[in-house]
Order: C-alpha cells, then sequence, then structure tokens
C-alpha cells in the first residue's frame, strides 16, 4: 500500500537536518577535520523520515548509509554546508547536528606545501560561518523548531545554557563527550530548553534518535 501515511505524526512537515564532520582544505592533500562519524545526525534524520517528515539531509565526509526516505545532500566545507542548508529552507524545524569546523585555514595553498628543510608552515586560520546561529536569525526562513547539538567535555549544562543564548536557537542536545562518545555507539544527553533541563539515561544513539523525533513531533504539533 503506497498511499501516504498520514498518521504518522510529523506527515506533511519539512526537516533540515545537519550531521557528520566539515572538512576544511589546507592544500590540495591535506585537510582540517574532527572525529564526528555522523551516526547520531543520521539517526536523527532516519528518526524523524520514520514519522513521516519529508527530510533533507546535509552531511559532512561520513562512510553511512542514507536513512530510509531521506534526502541526502554531501557537503566537504563549512561554507558549502551553510549554503546547502540555507537552500533547503524553508523548514518547519532545523536540527544542526554537525560537528562544524570552527576554523579553516585563511587561503588553502594551491599547490601541495613542500617541506622546504626550513621551519614548519604556519597556518593562519579563520572562523567559520555559524550555520546554526544563521538558521536561528534567518528572520521570516527561520524554522519554527531550531535545534543545535553541544558537544562538551566540562561543566556541559553551563556551556549548554550558554549556548541556547548565544545562537538563538530553542534547544540544545547538550552532549557529553568526556568519555568514548565521540565515533562511540551511546550517547548521554540532557534537553536544554527555555523551560529547563531534562537528562535522559545513556542509551544508543538510535534511541537518542527516536525520542528526539518524538519531542520534536509534539512541539511541533
Ligand atoms: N555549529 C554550526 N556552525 C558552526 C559551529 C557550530 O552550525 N560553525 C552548530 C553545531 O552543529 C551544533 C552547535 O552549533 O549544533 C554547537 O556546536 P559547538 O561546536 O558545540 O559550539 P561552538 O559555538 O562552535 O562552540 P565551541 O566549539 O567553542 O564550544
Ligand atoms: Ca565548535
Amino acid at each position: 500500500d503506497f498511499a501516504p501515511d498520514t498518521h504518522r505524526a510529523l506527515y506533511g512537515r519539512h526537516i533540515v537536518v545537519s550531521a557528520g564532520p566539515t572538512r576544511e582544505p589546507i592544500d590540495p592533500v591535506r585537510y582540517i577535520a574532527n572525529r564526528s562519524s555522523g551516526q547520531q545526525g543520521f539517526a536523527i534524520a532516519g528518526a524523524l523520515a520514520a514519522l513521516g517528515a519529508r527530510v533533507t539531509l546535509v552531511a559532512g565526509p561520513v562512510s553511512l548509509e542514507t536513512p530510509a526516505g531521506v534526502e541526502r545532500i554531501d557537503v566537504e566545507t563549512a561554507r558549502e554546508m551553510a549554503a546547502a542548508v540555507d537552500d533547503a529552507l524553508p523548514a518547519d524545524a532545523a536540527v544542526m547536528v554537525a560537528a562544524v569546523a570552527d576554523w579553516r585555514a585563511e587561503a588553502a595553498a594551491e599547490h601541495k606545501i613542500k617541506k622546504t628543510g626550513d621551519a614548519p608552515p604556519t597556518l593562519a586560520l579563520t572562523e567559520n560561518p555559524d550555520i546554526l546561529a544563521r538558521v536561528s536569525a534567518a528572520g521570516p526562513r527561520r524554522p519554527a523548531l531550531v535545534v543545535g547539538f553541544a558537544a562538551e567535555t566540562d561543566n556541559v549544562l553551563e556551556h549548554a545554557r550558554a549556548k541556547l543564548a548565544k545562537k538563538g536557537c530553542d534547544w540544545i542536545v547538550a552532549n557529553d563527550v568526556s568519555g568514548d562518545v565521540m565515533g562511540g555507539t551511546e550517547n548521554a544527553v540532557h534537553l536544554v530548553t527555555a523551560d529547563g533541563v531534562e537528562s535522559w539515561d545513556r542509551m544508543p544513539k538510535g534511541a537518542v534518535a527516536t525520542r528526539l523525533a518524538e519531542r520534536i513531533a509534539t512541539a511541533l504539533g
């Protein structure tokens, strides 16, 4: 039966999800990246689609299968991710799970940087656009619900509350990455909203995704 599954809670909704790391070139053979596997973001995209949402998943370089029913757009750099997220709007919700590189090389070299026998090269960095902050400040194009993630190793809740305020998003899913969470299969998160903090037990990333998708469905009504 291929009739639209209109009883699913997110049927008719469009949700943009960012996931994975970004990769910032230094020269044609080198880049700056991070340890994000993309698992949590992909699981969230899949869980939202399973509830009937139309999901646009903007993904940095990861080795993961696209979840069923999800439209995936592959990008490499933070600037490409920012443009792809912007192109994906309007949306009812945005869930920015990507571990966006905070900095990129000021100017990527066109040719491979060679050892010269002198001192090592100095890498000048410049800050990348803050995609979450931009989506949160998108005016009439702002999704009704904007969710960010915060990966922290210390003072998790304090940093999460500060990020909620600084970025102008509605929720922060605060992630304690002091252990083996990054690249691992489980996650211990706190949902930080204007109403307060809800701490969830450590659970598989798939279970975090399902629970978050259900919360998003409730919030969107
Ligand atoms: N984020 C983003 N664009 C960036 C940096 C972060 O969209 N250039 C988003 C992430 O996807 C995440 C949230 O912002 O949803 C928080 O990311 P995080 O790295 O924890 O916060 P930062 O503001 O970069 O602060 P810091 O890394 O210094 O803790
Ligand atoms: Ca960061």
